[in-house]
């Protein structure tokens, strides 16, 4: 049986000034555990601001975001923050690292805010996750002592520091170069096979295609939607996680 790990009901996000401007309009999703989801556009179609709805980075003016069977439209702004806390990882085009901080204190800042896990516990995670996106030696460093893909890889194990369901990603290979941006890609796919759910902004239309499932947004609604990941003779693995309450 396969398990929604986010839904979408009727989701709208509407701002007022002298006009009114509709950003999100009426957007209704179901994605799948372990499920890879593009979401493409043209500049301007609303791409990020369903993204920050998704991620519970911002509320919706109408409609409901539902993350592993929980509603959240109406939790208050802390019990908001809590659920994005724990079932929400990001990933944004900059990386927005504190520069002060070295990547593991980075990779640690998630799970100290979280308070659920021993020093111990929360700099071998940070080490563990590091060294398995390549960056054991690198630890150390502060962001620019680091490469572009090497920051997006911090930024990446930052995401996935407190175990979120989903990872939300608003074009993370926007600033790359084509080899780190392949690696990049291929984490972001790993993480979706493992059983975590991928919501990934792209504009680059070969790496949506090797996504589970485009869609396409045009003035905020969903124009077209196409299935099926070109895996490149990849054998699809069943994911195997399941929703954490
Ligand atoms: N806070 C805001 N107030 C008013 N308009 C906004 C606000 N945020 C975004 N917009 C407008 O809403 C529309 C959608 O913006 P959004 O950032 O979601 O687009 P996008 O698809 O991510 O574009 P891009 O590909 O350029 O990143 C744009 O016309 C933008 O100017
Ligand atoms: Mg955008």
């Amino acid at each position: 049986m396969t398990e929604i790990a986010l839904q979408t009901v009727n989701l709208v996000r509407r701002v007022q000034g002298v006009i009114s401007h509709t950003l999100v309009d009426g957007i209704d999703l179901s994605v799948q555990k372990g499920e890879f989801l593009a979401i493409t556009g043209p500049s301007g179609s609303g791409k990020s601001s369903l993204l920050y709805l998704l991620g519970l980075l911002d509320a919706p003016t109408e409609g409901e975001v539902i993350i592993c069977g929980q509603a959240t439209s109406k939790l208050s702004e802390t019990e908001r923050a809590a659920v994005r806390l724990t079932k929400c990882g990001f990933v944004f085009q900059f990386h927005f690292l504190l520069p002060e901080f070295t990547a593991l204190e980075n990779v640690l800042l998630p799970m100290r805010a979280h308070g659920r896990m021993s020093t111990r516990e929360m700099n071998e995670r940070a080490m563990g996750l590091l060294t398995s996106l390549g960056l054991g030696e690198q630890t150390g460093k502060r962001p620019n002592q680091l490469s572009g893909g090497q920051r997006q890889r911090v930024a990446l194990a930052r995401a996935l520091a407190n175990r979120p369901e989903i990872i939300v990603a608003d074009e993370p290979t926007g600033n790359l170069d084509t080899a780190s941006t392949e690696q990049v890609f291929g984490i972001l796919r790993d993480i979706a096979d493992s059983g975590q759910t991928v919501v990934v902004v792209t504009h680059d239309a070969a790496l949506a295609a090797r996504a589970d499932r485009r869609i396409h947004i045009v003035d905020g609604k969903i124009h077209e939607t196409t299935f099926g990941g070109d895996r490149k003779g990849e054998i699809a693995v069943a994911p195997t996680a399941e929703c954490q309450s």
